[in-house]
């Protein structure tokens, strides 16, 4: 990927941080796991999504410049130059800049004129449907597609009843929504579109960047994401008419000096974010070249391991690779679950996520207004995903040393099975 306004000075693509995290070399006995009495692998966690922080002297740069203007907000000079370069990135006219991504939903739903009921599947952040109920509005919760773990076209079309306005699709993992057969549907019935692309920044659908597609998309540029600004988040379109009134229900509805001509609410993103963006912009292909790598080796590492997949991304796409998800089989799960596997790599220090466990309608208010609600692809894909750290401040030993582990465990779920039965309740309880 080559993005134009990226400086010419390149670095190498290697991790940035090649400090050793951990303590031990690979582990070669189940008793050696610390969850059963030994040493953890690793001295610091490591995370899924440590921040990346791009370069430090161009960031404090940055901020001195906004100490010193003094503008801190309010649609400054460093914001309009970062929704400039976001929209050139995606390919889209207009690039709004928020405070979050949950509130760029918000407020992207609101201005679309979203009520009654919106379509949105479960298996998502919980963002994605309490930005509708926080508004008054049924997220109506759809099952997903196995093989993409996004919405099921097919079952969206048989949930629209005369109440639905709109449906909002989620780019899970980066792995695209089917786009063409939810327009289709969409256009069909006259209902709104919206993408959460909160995983999506920097990847593309049939050679398209995500960002133009729908009515709008959404990003979040949470510092967990492998592009962050700290807190933040935008929506894009290529609607003018949207946009500006994004722009003004951004900014409390004022249309003009002491003028307000819709609700409006506070979404601005400050200028300290914004230069944070630039600046991560300017890390970009280097971050991407690190998530790919390190999805590389973990692939590799991981290509003989039965019962366990490495989640593959389409090298004919432009992909960030900022998720390294690991699906379980149930030839595994059946003997030792994701979640006992979670807990052993959780004293060792790998801190492994259970996105998105346990799914939307299984949780509150939904799970109340909802009883009963069956999805079955979303609940059990809920059951045996796991996220792996990845991102810059994971080296190449910490992932051999990862990958050992869970070949270890998986090659020998019996007698890890045998340990676990041995911690009795106390253990269980605690899943
Ligand atoms: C799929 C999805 N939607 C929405 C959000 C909300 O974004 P934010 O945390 O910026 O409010 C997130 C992430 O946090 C997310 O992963």
């Amino acid at each position: 990927m080559n993005f134009r306004w990226i400086s010419e000075r390149r670095r190498p693509i290697i991790p940035m941080s090649i400090v050793e995290h951990s303590l031990n070399l690979a582990k070669s006995t189940i008793a050696e796991l610390a969850l059963f009495g030994g040493q953890p692998s690793f001295e610091e966690a490591l995370h899924v999504g440590r921040p990346n922080i791009g370069d430090r002297t161009r960031l404090l740069d940055r901020f001195n410049q906004i100490l010193d203007s003094r503008c801190l907000t309010n649609d400054g000079p460093f914001v309009k130059e970062f929704e400039q370069r976001i929209a050139e990135l995606v390919g889209v006219k207009h690039c709004i800049a928020m405070c979050n991504g949950t509130v760029a939903l918000e407020i992207a739903i609101r201005a679309l004129g979203m009520t009654g009921e919106v379509i949105v599947p479960s298996f998502t952040f919980i963002a994605t449907a309490h930005a509708l109920q926080w508004q008054g509005i049924t997220p109506v919760f759809c099952d997903i597609d196995p093989r993409t773990h996004t919405l099921d076209p097919n079952k969206v079309e048989n949930l629209i009843t005369p109440r639905t306005t709109g449906v909002i699709g989620v780019h899970v993992w980066g792995h695209t929504c089917n786009i063409d057969a939810l327009a289709e549907i969409t256009a069909r019935h006259g209902l709104k579109l919206i993408f959460d692309a909160a995983h999506a920044f920097a990847c593309s659908y049939k050679g398209r960047m995500i960002g133009s597609f729908g009515n709008a998309e959404v990003f979040s540029f949470h510092a967990t994401k492998f592009f962050n600004t700290l807190e933040g988040g935008a929506v894009v379109t290529n609607d003018d008419e949207l946009a500006m009134k994004l722009r003004w229900m951004r900014n409390f509805g004022f249309t003009g000096y002491d003028k307000v001509s819709y609700l409006g609410t506070n979404g601005k993103m400050n200028e300290i974010s914004a230069a944070m963006g630039l600046t991560s912009l300017e890390g970009l292909d280097e971050f991407i070249a690190v998530n790919r790598l390190n999805y590389l080796r973990y692939r590799e590492e991981l290509r003989d391991v039965a019962g366990a997949q490495v989640l593959t991304y389409d090298e004919t796409e432009t992909c960030n690779y900022q998720y390294i998800v690991l699906a379980l089989d149930e030839a595994v799960t059946r003997i030792v679950s994701r979640d006992e596997l979670w807990r052993i790599l959780s004293a060792e220090n790998v801190m492994a996520r259970r996105y998105f466990y346990p799914g939307c309608h299984r949780m509150e208010p939904y799970r109340s207004n909802l009883p009963g609600l069956r999805l079955p692809e979303t609940d059990r894909l809920a059951e045996r995903v796991l996220c792996l750290p990845t991102g810059t401040a994971v080296t190449e030993s910490d992932i051999h040393i990862i990958c050992q582990l869970l070949k270890l465990i998986i090659g020998n779920a019996g007698e890890v099975r045998q340990l676990l039965d041995g911690l009795g309740t106390s253990f269980a309880s605690a899943l």
